[in-house]
């Protein structure tokens, strides 16, 4: 049995890498309680999930994960502090400008789900840096959900479909489950097989609706900036116990 006291070997050992899940989503919850539970800013705790952003997405990388989605940054979450905003913000650019050679080094492409219009100037120029600078990358794709909410994605995905109709480039009979996906921030990617929570919230806070149709969840009650590699190599032997049907028998 796999547990959180062994080491990261024997962990990977009890994985079956034929049946890794090829596309990994993550709500990263949990920093603000992190924090108060230390008496500091909340911004402190965003800082400690960055370190966890950096070990997970190399994590996954080198595990072989081929699709990793990370939620940042809600459309709700503009509702926040200014100055818990403009904390975020930051530590974005802290991360890109940290990472981005490594990242690029390691092959992983960047890619925002969300409209990053919104943004301020500074964070928008070093996400398109990012952006553009991996675009070629063949590696693991890293979804970064920024200003992303899953009801705006659908009606974003709307808007362009009527766009694509009014010019004839799609016939509405032609419409299905499958090509509408392909109007959404992660068109040309397969739905995620796992979705993982942490903090212990039980709830999908508009993360990725369309997509998660049939995604298997865990629910972990480690708070994100305590959630560390074992954390998700227990995620993926949990995964692969799961016996999915599809709705099929
Ligand atoms: C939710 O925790 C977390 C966020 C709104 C921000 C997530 C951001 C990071 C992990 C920072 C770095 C990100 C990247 C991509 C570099 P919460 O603040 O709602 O926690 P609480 O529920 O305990 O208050």
């Amino acid at each position: 049995m796999a547990d959180i006291n062994q080491t990261i070997e024997q962990i990977k050992q009890q994985i079956d890498m034929t049946n890794l899940p090829k596309h990994i989503a993550i709500i990263m919850d949990g920093n603000g309680r992190w924090a108060k539970k230390r008496f500091l800013p909340r911004n402190f705790g965003h800082q400690e999930g960055m370190e966890r952003v950096v070990e997970i997405v190399g994590a996954a990388s080198s595990l072989g994960i081929k699709h990793l989605s990370l939620y940042a940054f809600s459309t709700e979450n503009w509702k926040r502090p200014v100055e818990e905003v403009q904390g975020l913000m930051k530590i974005l650019v802290q991360y890109i400008r940290r990472e981005l050679d490594k990242l690029h080094k390691n092959n992983v492409k960047i890619q925002v789900m969300g409209d990053i219009e919104k943004l301020p100037q500074f964070a928008k120029e070093e996400v398109i840096r990012a952006i553009e600078k991996t675009f070629k990358n063949t590696g693991m794709i890293l979804n970064i959900g920024l200003n992303y909410g899953g009801r705006d994605e659908i009606i974003f995905g709307i808007k362009n479909l009527l766009i694509d109709l009014k010019m004839g480039k799609i016939n509405i009979d032609e419409l299905n489950e499958i090509n509408f996906s392909n109007y959404l921030y992660t068109k040309g990617q397969p739905d995620p097989d796992l979705l993982i929570r942490p903090s212990g919230e039980l709830r999908l806070s508009n993360f990725m609706l369309y997509q998660i149709a049939y995604t298997e969840f865990y629910f972990s009650d480690v708070l994100w900036p305590d959630f560390t590699e074992k954390h998700l190599l227990l995620s993926i032997i949990d995964y692969q116990k799961r016996n999915r049907r599809f709705g099929g028998i």
